[in-house]
């Protein structure tokens, strides 16, 4: 296998330094990419997220998934679109917790890596994508912005046979009636870097010093500079951002899909202008095997990744209905009343110490880690809201 570092040293060699958006997808998407060897999260794998903690997310974001349900006048079919999806954690989880959608639901992850698919197909009771998609499905990738259909026959029609639930590999181009979901996908997604130096926008590319893959700078396209000049209007001399091209283009798809419901990102984000008075590392990291990993152009492929995500950069899209921390948002969907049942639970049990007890208990641990404010409580919500309720 030629190592992700090896072909962009050859991209570069034939065309020249190259953004970072290039050796992002080599690094993470591409042969020999992270995600694409089944990296990922997970207790005692690369990094932990919010559904690997245990079920009790899933069982919130399964409320979250019926009080918009609700909102919407109960439809049936009802799409819970989860993008990213990863091995499958949260979607089983969302299942376990029967929301009251579960007659009308369609639960279809999607997730890039092949190897991530595979582990979710093996976890989750999935049926073939055509059952629920319909014969013709087609990413939304292929899309063209005018199509003049740009969305397939949604979900199939059938009323109360759910909940239905598949797995592929990129959104799908069909009319969405639902929810759309994504926990910590925004901040893999394909980004390029800018410095600001000498009173321009420079663009940070990746080009060789010696045999070494290293950073340089070259003038930045019009475009590019005209957009952070506006998002960052004192960038500090030397400042660097990025301008994540493939969280907004994504956006804009899932968005351009969703006729009625609610879009959910989880995320780590800050705006445009915070991130350019941080030093880099506290807003783009590197993670392996459970821990922080090292400098951003080390072992391309092996480690993750990540970066903040520029929550005014997805407002050029379209600006969130509302914005939230996520240890808020988990409350407001009923956390902090799962959590104290659980506690009586384990006081009522712990001297039975049978499985409901200890899964009690380790329910009340979850919502520690879930709240934890240097941790995954220190997440934020963003929101949209599209077309009228019922
Ligand atoms: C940080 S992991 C998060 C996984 C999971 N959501 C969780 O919270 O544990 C990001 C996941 O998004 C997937 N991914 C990246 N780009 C994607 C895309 N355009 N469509 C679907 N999945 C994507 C990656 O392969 C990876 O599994």
């Amino acid at each position: 296998m030629i190592e992700a570092a090896d072909r962009i040293r050859a991209q570069v060699a034939r065309q020249g330094p190259v953004p970072w958006s290039v050796v992002l997808e080599a690094a993470l998407y591409g042969p020999a990419g992270f995600y694409t060897g089944g990296g990922g999260a997970g207790q005692r794998r690369d990094f932990l997220t919010s559904p690997e903690v245990g079920p009790l997310f899933g069982a919130v974001v399964a409320a979250a998934v019926d009080d918009a349900w609700t909102r919407w006048g109960r439809p049936d079919p009802w799409v819970v679109l989860e993008v990213g999806a990863g091995a499958g954690s949260l979607a089983a989880s969302v299942l376990a917790a029967r929301p009251a959608c579960s007659p009308a639901l369609r639960y279809i992850a999607v997730e890039r890596s092949a190897a991530l698919r595979a582990a979710a197909c093996s976890a989750l009771p999935v049926e073939d994508p055509a059952q629920i998609l319909g014969p013709q499905i087609r990413s939304a990738r292929d899309l063209r912005d005018d199509d003049d259909d740009p969305v397939a026959d949604g979900p199939a029609r059938a009323r109360g046979i759910g909940p239905l639930v598949t797995v592929v590999a990129d959104l799908p181009a069909v009319a969405v009636e639902g929810v759309v979901v994504a926990n910590e996908l925004l901040d893999n997604l394909a980004f390029d870097l800018y410095r600001h130096r000498g009173g321009a926008w420079q663009e940070v590319r990746v080009g060789l010093d010696g045999s070494r893959l290293a950073e340089v700078e070259v003038p930045a396209d019009r475009g590019p500079a005209r957009r952070l000049a506006t998002l960052v209007p004192e960038p500090p001399e030397g400042s660097l951002v990025p301008w994540e091209s493939g969280a907004v283009g994504w956006l804009r798809r899932a968005l351009g899909g969703l006729v009625r419901g609610r879009l959910i990102v989880l995320d780590y984000v800050r705006s445009t202008a915070e991130l350019a008075q941080l030093p880099v590392e506290q807003w783009l990291r590197t993670y392996r095997a459970g821990g922080r990993g090292t400098d951003r152009l080390d072992d391309l492929g092996v480690q993750d990744i990540t970066v903040d995500v520029a929550v005014d950069q997805l407002g050029l899209v379209r600006v969130p209905t509302r914005i939230e921390h996520q240890a808020h948002w988990l409350d407001r969907h009923g956390m902090a009343a799962l959590e104290a049942a659980a506690a009586a639970g384990w006081r009522a049990g712990a001297a039975r110490g049978d499985l409901r007890a200890l899964a009690d208990r380790s329910r009340v641990g979850e919502a520690v880690i879930l709240r934890d404010p240097q941790g995954l409580g220190g997440f934020t919500v963003c929101e949209w809201d599209v077309g009228p309720d019922r």
